[in-house]
């Protein structure tokens, strides 16, 4: 992706205890839009083809390893463990000599930052490399600047330093531009500038961003670039901080979809995961939740109150209502599911009426089974189809009956009863 790839390192911080989350689970863990924050990251450095991309864990050492090797194959990823988390600078130093050679360049991420886009980090290398920099940073102005470090910048606006927010006399105090926490320095001259840092600030803790006073002291190059949007910059600390970025992302989502063509009434009450398409002039009604992959047609209505997931299908003017369930499904063209029913693994073709009630049964305690539902095919309310089980076209299912598990209605025919019985229509 990048032509300096091949001397690209990413190294991600994630060695925090991160003990505001109040969890058993270490925080880089937690997920965002159902994926671990670290995964973030790492996605992100895999995306620029960095040579050689290396976590750094602490105590949590273990669960980063377990989650790493499940979920990646590529070889160029390392988990290395600091084993006391004396700051920054102390996590960067334990994991630079691991670094194999012909690494000239080092990305420093932070593992509690998910939001970076691959946009915002390919411009701070463009600029790192374009003004061959030593050092260059992300850098964002955000008006509630507590907690971060800040920027100084001397009159002819050089950077010269990055004072953390504990350590900020009342003077700096105002300066609302951020250390947004992704940086790219020089490997060697990183290096140099590690040995110098001292524990000398209000936390005790070596500082990477002391290295950057130590740069620009020493008369190098040092640049920054702001990310595309403001809130790419958030990191998460708390539950609280989680929570609001699900909500930012839902937001980004609701905003997309609106944008294509699509009516959503309650951006509120609405939750649309990663990946999600819906076609123009749909309705989405309030209080509903369409999980990931999932994908709609054009003219379709969805809700109020329901659920759609596991990378369901639903065609164009199709009707899900009002607590209906869809997951892992295919729904043709034209299909009516419009009150209280489960639709598990079913494959439902143009045309269908899922009357009020109706259930697939598709797990029979060990595996999932799927149900097929022909073209017009009326299923009477409070049907219950065990699956595996097929509908053939133009039948109908009577209220209440229960299609056993094999037990296949044929095109155009009436099942009634419990068990059914198969009558000709
Ligand atoms: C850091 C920056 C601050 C910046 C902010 C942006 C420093 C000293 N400060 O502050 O300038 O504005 O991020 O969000 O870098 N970590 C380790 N080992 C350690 C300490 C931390 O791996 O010994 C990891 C943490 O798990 C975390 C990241 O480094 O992922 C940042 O550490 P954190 O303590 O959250 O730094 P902030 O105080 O947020
Ligand atoms: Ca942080």
């Amino acid at each position: 992706m990048f032509n300096k790839k091949n001397n690209l390192a990413v190294l991600i911080l994630a060695a925090g205890k991160g003990t505001r989350m109040k969890s058993r689970v270490t925080k880089v863990l937690h997920e965002l839009r159902g994926a671990p924050l670290l995964s973030y990251p790492i996605g992100l450095a895999v995306s620029l083809g960095a040579k050689e991309i290396i976590v750094v864990a602490g105590k949590n050492k273990k669960a980063i390893i377990n989650f790493v090797s499940s979920r990646y194959e590529q070889k160029n990823i390392k988990v290395i463990e600091q084993r006391k988390l004396l700051g920054t600078a102390d996590a960067v130093s334990s994991s630079m000599v691991r670094l194999g050679r012909g690494i000239s360049d080092l990305l420093v991420l932070y593992g509690d930052q998910p939001l970076l886009s691959l946009k915002t980090a390919l411009s701070l290398l463009a600029a790192h490399y374009r003004n061959r920099s030593v050092c260059t940073l992300l850098t964002a102005k955000i008006e509630d600047a507590a907690g971060y470090g800040r920027i100084i910048r001397n009159p002819e606006g050089n950077i010269i330093k990055i004072c953390e927010d504990a350590d900020l006399s009342f003077q700096d105090a105002g300066i609302n531009e951020v250390n947004a926490g992704s940086c790219i320095f020089k490997k060697d001259e990183l290096a140099k500038a590690l040995k110098l840092i001292r524990p000398d600030n209000k936390k005790k803790e070596y500082y990477l961003t002391e290295a950057i006073g130590l740069l620009a002291e020493a008369g190098k190059n040092i640049s920054s670039v702001y990310p595309k949007e403001q809130y790419e910059v958030l990191g998460i600390n708390s539950r609280y901080d989680l929570m609001n970025l699900e909500n930012i992302l839902n937001k980004e989502a609701i905003k997309r979809l609106l944008d294509k063509g699509v009516t959503i009434l309650s951006p509120e009450t609405t939750f649309i995961d990663y990946n999600v398409k819906i076609g123009r002039d749909t309705l989405i009604k309030p209080f509903v939740y369409i999980g990931g992959n999932v994908s709609i047609g054009k003219n379709c209505v969805v809700g109020p109150f329901c659920h759609i997931r596991g990378g369901s299908k639903i065609n164009d003017n199709s009707v899900v209502g009002s607590f209906a369930e869809v997951n892992r499904s295919f729904i043709g063209k034209n299909c009516r599911i419009k009150h209280f029913s489960y639709l598990g693994d079913a494959r439902l073709g143009r045309d269908v009426n899922i009357g009020a009630g109706t259930v697939t049964a598709n797990f029979d305690g060990k595996n999932k089974n799927i149900t097929k539902i022909g073209d017009k095919a009326f299923i009477g309310s409070d049907s219950i189809l065990i699956a595996p089980v097929k509908v053939g076209k133009s039948s109908v299912t009577g209220a209440g009956s229960v299609i056993t598990k094999g037990k296949d209605i044929p095109d155009k025919a009436i099942a009634l009863g419990v068990p059914a019985k198969i009558y000709a229509k």
